[in-house]
């Protein structure tokens, strides 16, 4: 019998109640929230698929690793061990714990931007994004074309485009361009792999040039497990050798371990460079702490030391990926418009196929996450028009998102089955019924970063 891929490789020791809501409930809810679900309380969601960021389930060995936490100022054992674990699965000798992800890239981007260089990458995460443009850099998304088009198969379509990574290089000047920044699995474009064949062309390019190269490895364990699957020669390897070939092309990595760490709270930065380490280790210190604890307390340096471990258990990643996947095809077997391929993380409709009539300054990203939430409890992301799109007040001049989509994150070993298809039937009778959704007005926003707090009513 295939065990392997099938079931879970853990059992249930511990459970969270969830609270069940009525439909005029929830609706009572929804205005209260300005038809905004990241004003929703969490304990009245019933699945929560805003992010798979800090929302893991720990091991028991986690949980009882941090037992031993030690509190020290300086020097606590966990962070021995940290640091142990992280040498072992990247190759890299520096390592600076942060709090979280965008610490790490704040830092980075200080050791290598100017006011006016260039950061180039496959697609930029938003804190990356702007941690570039905090330091007076232009950040470039240098995906390949198939990665922005919703309905294209390829394998990795996280891969950057390497000839128009070259040609920018030669373009624009060597001495110009401050790093390269690759993010594995692409996030932005629905958790999708990044290959080894990519990665090494990226060294190539880099080493040809003179360029740094870092991988931005939130979710390196995944895009590990997906070059398994889907690259030719790697079929026989164990994910961990794998994770390590994929470290090896880089100079060093930022770390959100909220992801791939299997933790709630934590991150890292990893370097080659002994010089930049200490210039790094300076601004650790101004930013985040000792440069043995960073912003994480010693009990947690313990539990990010055992999920860097578990993450890389292959029937963890198999029953991890299927579980994303199952959502996915449920879906995509229904008509309803899902991004292709399925990715690591999560699932994501394409709301301009979904919700064709609504136009996007009337926030069908919006729109849809609310009735989803009216529905069915289940929480997830717009990341459209309201999110990256604007309207010029002065000259009412509207400049569009191109990408209006709804993103359903899945927590690492959170849900059961049962929760997916719960979420899959509710997706699935809202796309049924699509033609009586109606769009959003904007009621009030902040001017910037309005998604996370813009009041919303719809529209009669
Ligand atoms: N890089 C990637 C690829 C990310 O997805 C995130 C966070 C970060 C960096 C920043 O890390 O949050 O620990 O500071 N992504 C979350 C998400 C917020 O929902 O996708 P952080």
């Amino acid at each position: 019998m295939e065990l392997f891929s099938q079931a879970e490789p853990y059992r249930i020791k511990v459970v969270e109640p969830l609270k069940l809501t009525t439909k005029s409930q929830r609706a009572d809810i929804l205005r209260k929230a300005h038809y905004n679900i990241f004003n929703i309380p969490a304990e009245d969601v019933f699945v929560d698929l805003l992010t798979d960021s800090g929302t893991s389930a720990m091991s028991q060995y986690q949980w009882a690793g941090m037992m031993t936490g030690d509190e020290s100022y300086a020097g606590c054992r966990n962070w021995f061990h940290l640091e142990e674990v992280v040498r072992e699965i990247t190759g890299y000798p520096y390592v600076l714990p942060t709090h979280q992800g965008r610490p790490a890239e704040n830092i980075l981007m200080m050791l290598h931007l100017q006011p006016g260089f260039s950061a180039l990458g496959n697609m930029f995460f938003d804190t990356t994004h702007a941690h570039v443009v905090h330091k007076g850099g232009i950040p470039h998304d240098l995906v390949i074309d198939e990665g922005l088009d919703t309905t294209a198969e390829h394998p990795f379509k996280g891969n950057i485009d390497l000839e128009k990574l070259e040609t920018f290089i030669r373009k624009e000047g060597r001495e110009k361009v401050g790093l390269i920044h690759i993010t594995v699995t692409c996030n932005n474009n629905g958790g999708q792999p990044v290959s080894m064949e990519n990665l090494r062309g990226v060294r190539a390019i880099a080493d040809k040039y003179g360029l740094p190269f870092y991988l931005d490895a939130a979710r390196f364990a995944e895009n590990a497990y997906f070059i398994k699957q889907r690259e030719p020669g790697y079929e026989n390897k164990s994910v961990k050798d794998i994770a390590r070939e994929m470290f090896s092309y880089a100079d060093g990595c930022t770390m959100s371990s909220k992801k791939d760490g299997l933790v709630n709270i934590g991150g890292f930065l990893a370097l080659k460079d002994e010089q930049k380490y200490r210039q790094a280790q300076q601004l650790l210190i101004l930013l985040e702490g000792f440069v043995t604890y960073g912003g994480m307390a010693g009990r947690d340096l313990e539990a990010l030391a055992i999920g860097l471990q578990e993450v890389l258990d292959e029937p963890y990643l198999a029953s991890r990926i299927r579980q994303v996947h199952l959502l996915g095809n449920m879906l995509l077997e229904a008509g309803v418009p899902a991004l292709r391929p399925i990715g690591g993380h999560c699932v994501m409709l394409d709301m301009k196929r979904f919700l064709p009539h609504i136009p996007q300054e009337q926030y069908p990203a919006e729109a849809f996450t609310a009735e989803l939430y009216l529905d069915s409890g289940t929480r997830g992301c717009g990341l459209g028009q309201l999110a990256f799109g604007c309207e010029d007040p002065q000259s009412g001049e509207i400049h569009y998102s191109p990408l209006e989509v709804v993103r359903l994150a899945i927590p690492r070993r959170v849900y059961t089955d049962n929760h997916i298809r719960h979420v899959a039937k509710s997706v699935i009778d809202l796309y049924e019924r699509r033609q009586e959704l109606k769009g959003m007005r904007l009621v009030w926003a902040p001017p910037g970063l309005r998604h996370f707090t813009a009041h919303l009513q719809p529209l009669d």
